[in-house]
């Protein structure tokens, strides 16, 4: 199959070039639902909002997570079923919400009472709303509680509120950050949860749903889910609710591969730059946020195994454009390809055309059973 692929993508030319191996999709799929059979995963689309890998994770059972009114759209065009989506993102537009509500939607999230005022407006009987609370883990990569979760001190005028504007609460969430380290977080995030729902039936509102959000990569999926069940057990023992969960990055990370093209070459004083098909204004974007580059993989039999110390740029004229500085490696040529692994995460998603240079679009092999298909990468 991989040599296969490699001819493929040799004998068109192809600038860069995204695998999807779908079976690998299938794979984590199976290991979630054995680690953490109590918890329905809602695929987080903004992660890789690939149409492949959103038709794979709805023939497995999976239900989504939307931020948006598109995100949605591309859900309901591949499952019509309105109960499947969560709408968590915690502010949202008020066109947004309309949307939702006319397609039915009943999960979505608040954690101030502007987002109350804003949906009661909009309607106050539909919506099954779910509160947001803070969690954090320092170690994240990405520490979503800068910008979104409800302190514990501001969770009573919430109640209050929605009370107040006769708005129904049914669910808890909570996200400890994207790329988390510290599975205790989770652990803190479901007390904090316990102690919400109790404040909750003050007001007379009945949880039943509680998200455990994302933060989840593969090489952390058995510890945390150990914490995780074991805290539902201390927490909510013989307490009837529904657990669902957000997983983005566990899903879309490693189950692709970056191919780039080297189209640059330039040689000063035995230091070795080159320039490739994609770049910090592409799928490397995480690295403008600190994020470093998976190691490189090369295609190319070397003749030798010297190696030399090498920059390798991506296509912008920006300086900033750069994946790798001193890194040692063989000499390479133009036409010669690099291979990245784990390159689904929050990559695609957030390429732009910077400097006219396609990288929104690249080509996309995907890998099911024992086939092979290409087209353009579109999300
Ligand atoms: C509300 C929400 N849910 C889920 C996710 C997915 O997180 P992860 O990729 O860490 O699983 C995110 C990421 O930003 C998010 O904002």
């Amino acid at each position: 199959m991989k040599k296969q692929i490699e001819n493929l993508i040799i004998s068109h030319g192809w600038k860069d070039v995204m695998i999807y191996d779908l079976n690998k999709i299938e794979e984590l799929y199976k290991k979630w639902h054995k680690l953490m059979p109590k918890i329905r995963p809602f695929y987080a689309i903004k992660c890789n909002s690939n149409i492949e890998i959103i038709k794979k994770l709805n023939n497995l059972g999976a239900g989504f997570d939307c931020a948006s009114k598109d995100e949605i759209s591309k859900v309901l065009n591949i499952n019509k079923n309105p109960d499947n989506i969560a709408f968590s993102n915690p502010c949202k537009y008020e066109e947004d919400i309309k949307f939702a509500l006319k397609n039915d939607i009943k999960k979505t999230v608040f954690d101030s009472v502007e987002e109350l005022k804003k949906i009661s407006k909009i309607n106050r009987s539909k919506f099954e709303l779910i509160l947001r609370i803070y969690a954090n883990d320092k170690k994240a990569k990405f520490k979503l509680s800068k910008k979104y979760g409800a302190y514990d001190y501001e969770w009573k005028e919430l109640f209050e509120t929605a009370k107040d504007l006769n708005l129904n609460i049914k669910g808890i969430s909570f996200h400890i950050g994207s790329g988390a380290e510290d599975k205790k977080i989770y652990k803190k995030a479901l007390k904090d949860s316990k102690n919400c729902l109790e404040l909750a039936k003050n007001y007379g509102y009945n949880i039943d749903l509680i998200d455990i959000g994302g933060g989840f990569s593969e090489n952390k999926i058995e510890e945390f889910s150990k914490s995780i069940n074991d805290s539902i057990e201390e927490y909510f023992k013989n307490i009837d609710i529904n657990f669902i969960a957000e997983p983005g990055r566990y899903f879309s990370e490693t189950c692709v591969k970056l191919y780039t093209r080297i189209f640059g070459k330039k040689e000063r004083k035995e230091k070795f730059y080159y320039w490739v098909s994609d770049g910090v204004y592409g799928c490397f974007n995480c690295q403008l946020h600190g994020e470093y580059p998976p190691s490189p993989v090369f295609l190319t039999k070397m003749k030798s195994s010297k190696k030399y110390n090498s920059t390798i740029f991506g296509p912008t004229c920006d300086n900033e454009d750069q994946i790798l500085e001193n890194f040692n490696m063989p000499e390479l040529n133009i036409g010669d390809y690099i291979i990245w692994n784990n390159m689904g995460a929050y990559t695609i998603v957030a390429c732009t055309d910077f400097n006219g240079i396609d990288q929104t679009k690249p080509m996309a092999i995907y890998i099911e059973d024992n086939n092979l298909k290409y087209r353009k990468n579109i999300v």
